[in-house]
């Protein structure tokens, strides 16, 4: 069942003008250099605090997760395929590496990332299998050629394809929560997965990779966004029919609102579907539902966790969509036209620059990049706290921004 909501609408030209105007709104513009160095800065301070924690040596299954707003201290979780986040914290020593050509931070990625391994060799647990091994083994892959990380990155993929269903043409989120939402679930996060599918497919592994991305991308456009382009955090479906039985939320306000890092995820999943399947349907699609999400953007385009939550402008900010798709922007306009590549890049650099400033950079207040991000509202976990794929995020698009900079390639290479 389809519920209409009504949200408060900019004009492109307004959407536009804004972003523009505010490159330099609050504090010093996005400066790639001089904000990968802060990055850099803060990766030291989180690995001296790391071994602090442990009397001088680093526990490489611990990774870091969350830091509360009232706390300085990174919380760790143990790498295990129940804790999604594992892969993050890797990725963002792997984007680092990248960026100082620093080989002690390189042999800490290794020792983080190879800590993983122990995930793959398990059945799958749920989708977060993508998350957790592209963000890091990816990243390894993607630096170091090594062939071993390869292999464990096309196993994952094999892994990963276990879940999808072909009667409904869509990955099974979640196969511990089919009872709990009464089918087949697929929530709006698992379209950042498909990038590892699409990958291993083009990479040695099994063609099918690639048409279950594209399957699920097809099936999740038909039935996961509203007529404004607005997403279901969650896509509910008949397991044997395949019928879409209805959209709901999870991590959002409201089955009717939209989550912003939901939305965030659909724009950054979008982009890699165009970026690998070269199928305009998809480059159409993904604009629209970047619109959807910049038009109703506060002025500092950070947004807040859920666009409808009614406490707005007193509700918590969620800094780590904005990472996501300031990200996805830079990637993304290298598809479009001239006017709305300027645009996307625009609104990148309005967001990373808010980002780079207060109330958002966490500076000497913890070792963490950013403040100000929103986890799981509805349960009441990690709200407005530094939290990890914030960091991450936020790192690959600052990587991002220099190498357009230096008119180098910004994606994922083979
Ligand atoms: N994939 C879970 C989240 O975005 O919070």
């Amino acid at each position: 069942m389809k519920k209409k909501i009504l949200l408060p609408v900019l004009s492109l030209s307004t959407l536009i003008a804004t972003a523009v105007a505010c490159t330099s709104l609050n504090g010093s513009t996005v400066d790639p250099e001089r904000d990968l160095t802060y990055c850099d800065e803060q990766v030291h301070r989180t690995l001296e605090q790391l071994t602090e924690n442990k009397g001088g040596h680093i526990d490489y299954t611990m990774q870091p997760r969350n830091i509360a707003a009232d706390s300085t201290c990174w919380h760790c979780r143990k790498t295990c395929p129940e804790e999604w986040c594992s892969g993050f914290w890797p990725g963002v020593l792997w984007y680092d590496y990248e960026y100082t050509g620093d080989t002690t931070i390189r042999e800490q990625a290794v020792r983080f990332t190879e800590s993983l391994k122990t995930i793959v060799d398990a059945p799958v647990f749920d989708h977060d299998l993508g998350f957790l091994i592209f963000c890091s083994y990816g990243n390894a892959y993607r630096l170091t050629h090594n062939p071993e990380y390869k292999k464990v990155i096309i196993n994952a993929a094999d892994s990963l394809a276990t879940l999808f269903n072909p009667a409904v043409g869509t990955l099974l989120t979640w196969p511990r929560n089919i009872e709990m939402f009464g089918g087949h679930n697929t929530i709006m996060d698992t379209m950042i997965n498909l990038e590892m599918l699409f990958w291993a497919a083009k990479n040695g592994g099994n063609p099918y990779l690639h048409d279950i991305a594209v399957e699920h991308a097809e099936t999740t456009m038909k039935n996961h966004f509203r007529p404004d382009y607005t997403s279901y955090h969650v896509a509910v479906y008949n397991p044997e029919s395949g019928d879409f039985i209805r959209g709901c939320t999870h991590q959002g306000y409201s089955d009717s609102s939209m989550w912003a890092r939901g939305q965030a995820w659909a724009i950054y999943g979008y982009t890699v579907v165009y970026r690998e399947t070269k199928d305009p349907k998809f480059l159409d699609f993904v604009q629209k539902v970047a619109d959807a999400y910049l038009t109703r953007l506060p002025e500092d385009m950070i947004p807040y966790w859920d666009f409808n939550d009614p406490r707005i402008p007193d509700a918590p900010r969620d800094a780590s969509a904005a990472c996501v798709v300031a990200s996805a922007l830079l990637e993304l306009s290298n598809y479009v036209d001239k006017d709305t590549s300027r645009r996307y890049l625009d609104c990148s650099r309005k967001m990373l620059t808010s980002l780079c400033n207060d109330p958002y950079r966490a500076g000497k207040k913890n070792p963490s990049f950013l403040l100000h991000s929103t986890g799981h509202h509805p349960a009441g976990s990690e709200i407005d706290a530094s939290i990890i794929y914030a960091d991450y995020y936020y790192i690959e698009a600052l990587t991002r921004m220099r190498h357009l900079n230096r008119n180098e390639n910004i994606c994922q290479v083979d």
